[in-house]
């Protein structure tokens, strides 16, 4: 189906380079610690410190960088993605600066989640700069067990959180990646060339 807008110059650009480490490095975190790595296993802890500091880099560079990677740039908004999902199924296709309307509430449930699961993650591990297992076993020898009894319990609820964050953000990766196939076609470009460092050539290029 032919759009009815040509695609604008500047959304068929490249993404910057942070947004494309930071996009591509989390993915490849999920997808590591979500289906390959052991779980809590040392390379799952890193995988994890990893994706964490990916993630506070994007979200201070939707703060202070390139115009197009700014939150300003693509607000959340129902209202804006249920018009858009209108004109996606009417067969309309117009430009956003950014990330689309549908894109960027997934953007956000995405970043959402990968917060939960990576200071859940954490709160478990310790940060990188503390040995916690070394507090544990001091608080075992110091016969202090209602500490331990206490600690134990909350490591569970931050398991149980962990768990349930780190699987949505794998359904919500697989609709995500759908939805970015599903919009390359109805908007007759490609929008994973961009994301790669090219330029999306679009319907007619
Ligand atoms: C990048 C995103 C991450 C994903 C997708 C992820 C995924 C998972 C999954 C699926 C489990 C198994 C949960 C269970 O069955 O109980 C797990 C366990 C664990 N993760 Fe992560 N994780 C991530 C980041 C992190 C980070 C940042 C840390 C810590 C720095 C971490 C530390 C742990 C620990 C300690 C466990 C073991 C929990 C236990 O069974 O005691 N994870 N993770
Ligand atoms: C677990 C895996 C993934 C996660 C967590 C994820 C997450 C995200 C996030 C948070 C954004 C917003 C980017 C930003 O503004 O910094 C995004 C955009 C994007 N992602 Fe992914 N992604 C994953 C996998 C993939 C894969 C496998 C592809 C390729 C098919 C892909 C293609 C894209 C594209 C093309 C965009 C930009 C869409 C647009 O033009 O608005 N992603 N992704």
């Amino acid at each position: 189906m032919m759009p009815d807008t040509v695609s604008s110059n500047e959304t068929l650009r490249p993404w910057d380079p942070v947004v494309r480490l930071t996009h591509w490095g989390i993915a490849a975190a999920v997808l590591l610690n979500g289906l390959v790595t052991e779980d809590g296993g040392r390379v799952h802890v890193w995988v994890g410190y990893a994706a964490f500091a990916l993630l506070a880099l994007r979200l201070i560079w939707g703060l202070v960088g390139t115009k197009r990677a700014r939150f300003a740039s693509f607000p959340p908004s129902l209202s804006t993605a249920r018009a858009h999902l209108g004109d996606l199924l009417a067969g309309r296709y117009r430009d956003y600066p950014s990330h689309n309307p549908l894109g960027s509430l997934m953007a956000y449930a995405l970043w959402g989640l990968l917060a939960v699961v990576t200071l859940t993650g954490i709160g478990m591990a310790g940060s990188p700069f503390e040995e916690r297992p070394a507090t544990r076993q001091e608080s075992v020898a110091s016969h202090d067990r209602d500490d331990e009894r206490e600690r134990e319990e909350e490591d569970e609820v931050l398991e149980e959180v962990h768990e349930v964050a780190a699987n949505l953000i794998l359904v919500l990766a697989a609709l995500h990646v759908a939805g970015v196939g599903l919009e390359s076609r109805l908007a007759g470009r490609n929008l994973v060339r961009p994301m790669l460092g090219g330029r999306s050539s679009g319907k007619e290029g």
